[in-house]
């Protein structure tokens, strides 16, 4: 309600950034697109849209793009190559979708972590944590590529990641144990499974796909090869962990250059000045 007063400047900015203007932003709108929010954006982006399991869409950055145009895009086609998933609604919801998203950067929040990113790089070296994950190419493989984390996930989101692994595990993340009958034991994600066969990603061996009847033994635990880290760790090195991964950004693909080529770092200072404000 209070923020209904901030529509000229965002109908303003919206005009100046677009191809496309949305033309869907009354208080009405708002109110729709809100509802629709609720009930199928916050399980990943919080009630608010204040993050989560997603990225915060309150602080006045949208990495791929943030025109009328695009914002109606990833919403409804959702983001390829990401967790985000595409829309069925109408074009007129769509519409109104992106005025509530809009209005919850309307006065953006950049929430400032406490830890100390400089610091919590260092540990991720020290604690083994780059010997499982990737960034931005450098690191192993045994876990998620975390290049653009901070881009993907909320702050409290990545804590909880690092004290309690075990939260939340993807399927893709599932392990497999097998003992087959010539006697040999092997574990490795859980890729695929049908009826006579079982694809997994060896931790030895790479790709292997395996036939059942070869199988003594088969199982799928659910539970993380990633450590906790809740007691191995002081707070202070969780926080200093988690303004790290929280920093790391995607490039931004609504400014100036090629997509991929700007650093996060580089596009938020020194560039010209494209966006509103
Ligand atoms: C299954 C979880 C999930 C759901 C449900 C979901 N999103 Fe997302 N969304 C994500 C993730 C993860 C990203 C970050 C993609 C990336 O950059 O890796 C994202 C990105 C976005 C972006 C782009 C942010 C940027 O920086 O450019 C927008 C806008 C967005 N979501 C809006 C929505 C809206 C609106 C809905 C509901 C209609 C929704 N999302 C539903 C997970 C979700
Ligand atoms: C033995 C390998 C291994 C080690 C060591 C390890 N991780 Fe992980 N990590 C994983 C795996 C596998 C997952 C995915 C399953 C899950 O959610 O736990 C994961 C998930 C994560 C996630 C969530 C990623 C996402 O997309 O939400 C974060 C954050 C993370 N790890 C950070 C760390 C940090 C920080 C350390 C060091 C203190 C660390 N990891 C050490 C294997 C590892």
């Amino acid at each position: 309600m209070i923020r209904i007063r901030l529509f000229p400047a965002l109908l303003a900015a919206a005009v100046l950034a677009a191809a496309q203007t949305n033309p869907r932003t009354s208080a009405a709108d708002r109110e729709a697109g809100a509802n629709i929010f609720r009930s199928h954006c916050a399980s990943c982006h919080g009630v608010n849209g204040s993050g989560g399991s997603g990225p915060s869409l309150a602080t006045g950055v949208f990495y791929h793009g943030s025109s009328d145009t695009e914002l109606y895009r990833n919403i409804s086609e959702g983001i390829p190559g990401t967790a985000m998933p595409d829309q069925f609604f109408s074009g007129v919801q769509i519409w109104q979708i992106v005025t509530y998203v809009r209005s919850l950067s309307a006065a953006p929040v950049r929430v400032k972590l406490p830890g100390d990113a400089a610091s919590g790089a260092r540990l991720f070296a020290s604690k083994g944590c780059s010997g499982c994950h990737l960034v931005r190419g450098e690191g192993g493989t045994k876990g998620p590529d975390l290049s653009f984390l901070g881009s993907r996930r909320a702050p409290a989101h990545i804590r909880q990641s690092i004290a309690d692994p075990n939260a939340e595990v993807s399927p893709a993340y599932w392990v497999a144990r097998i003992v087959t009958k010539d006697g040999r034991s092997r574990s490795g994600f859980l890729l695929n499974q049908d009826t006579y066969a079982v694809q997994i990603l060896d931790f030895e061996d790479g790709l292997r796909t395996l036939q059942r009847t070869e199988f003594k033994d088969f199982g799928v635990s659910r539970t993380s090869i990633m450590p906790s880290y809740q007691t191995s760790l002081t707070p202070s090195e969780l926080d200093d962990l988690t303004g790290y991964l929280a920093s790391l950004e995607r490039p931004r693909t609504d400014l100036p250059g090629p997509p991929d080529a700007a650093p996060a770092a580089a596009s938020k200072q020194g560039k010209p000045k494209k966006e509103k404000k």
